[in-house]
């Protein structure tokens, strides 16, 4: 047997007072910040350095999901907790202190009622959104009532005037597109906030409008080994005719616990 070469984050992704990630975090905006020297600079440094050469064109884009070997994020009826183990979790976490805002479609925010704050490493709280365009949220879910960080509601302009609140968030109107509200828009809403580097945390419908939009520069695929046979999909795109059609990213791996994290560079 051979012995894998990829970087192993297991080890570096335990104490909560983890002194490596600590000085990384300080350094996200250095230019000069290390992007080899152990695991943890070598994922989290090239990130930061790809977020400081994007701000050229505007924003960042970083998609995560975590699937199964069959492509699964969850079962039919919507539980995902938990297809990944605790490092990518963790993961997911310091993805989260990177980022300026993180944001999530209207079906994980129904099913999961998630508080997309960070908790599991050192880092403050992103800004947080939610694509709802029919205005199916209620007002009811955790984000829009416990207070820990900005929460931006982007719907469709026909549903929602600018000024409009639920609950503590401020709700955005975005015009309809083909892929429906239009996330590179998203994206230059976001920017013009100051916003720029946004992590998109699933779930796969509204990751797959990013990715068919070409409106992701990273997309992080966690595979666990674990088969569902059935469930809501991962990433799902148009029908292609031909192999040659499809995406072939240049890409780096992780390995996380026992997941394996493959990061697939779209900017390359
Ligand atoms: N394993 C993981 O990594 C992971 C991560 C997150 C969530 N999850 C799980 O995934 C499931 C939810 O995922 P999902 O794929 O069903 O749904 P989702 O991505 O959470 O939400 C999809 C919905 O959001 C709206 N939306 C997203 N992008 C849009 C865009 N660009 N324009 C217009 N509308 C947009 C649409 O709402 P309308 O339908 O109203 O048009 C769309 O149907 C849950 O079970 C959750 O637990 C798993």
């Amino acid at each position: 047997m051979t012995e894998s070469r990829d970087p192993v984050i297991s080890d570096a992704a335990s104490a909560p007072d983890d002194r490596a990630w600590w000085a990384l975090l300080e350094r996200r905006h250095d230019a000069a910040i290390p992007v080899t020297g152990s695991p943890l600079w070598e994922l989290y440094g090239a990130l930061c350095q790809a977020h400081r050469h994007a701000l050229a064109k505007g924003s960042f884009a970083v998609a995560h999901l975590a699937q199964s070997l069959d492509g699964r994020i969850a079962t039919l009826s919507g539980i995902s907790q938990w297809v990944s183990g605790d490092e990518d979790l963790l993961h997911t976490h310091r993805m989260r202190a990177l980022a300026d805002a993180v944001l999530v479609g209207v079906n994980t925010v129904l099913l999961d009622d998630p508080q997309l704050t960070v908790r599991r490493c050192a880092g403050a709280n992103p800004v947080r959104a939610v694509i709802d365009p029919e205005r199916r949220l209620d007002g009811s879910q955790r984000i829009f009532r416990d207070g820990a960080a900005p929460t931006l509601l982007f719907a469709a302009s026909d549903r929602a005037r600018s000024g409009d609140a639920l609950g503590h968030a401020e709700v955005v109107p975005v015009p309809r597109g083909p892929f429906g509200l239009d996330p590179q828009e998203i994206r230059r809403v976001l920017a013009r906030r100051g916003l720029t580097w946004l992590f998109i945390e699933g779930g796969g419908i509204t990751v797959s409008r990013f990715l068919a939009t070409r409106a992701l520069d990273r997309l992080q695929l966690t595979v666990a080994p674990l088969i569902i046979g059935s469930g809501r999909p991962s990433l799902a795109l148009p029908e292609i005719e031909d192999l040659a059609s499809g995406l072939r990213p240049s890409t780096r791996r992780f390995v996380l616990g026992n997941d394996v994290m493959v990061e697939c560079d779209f900017d390359g």
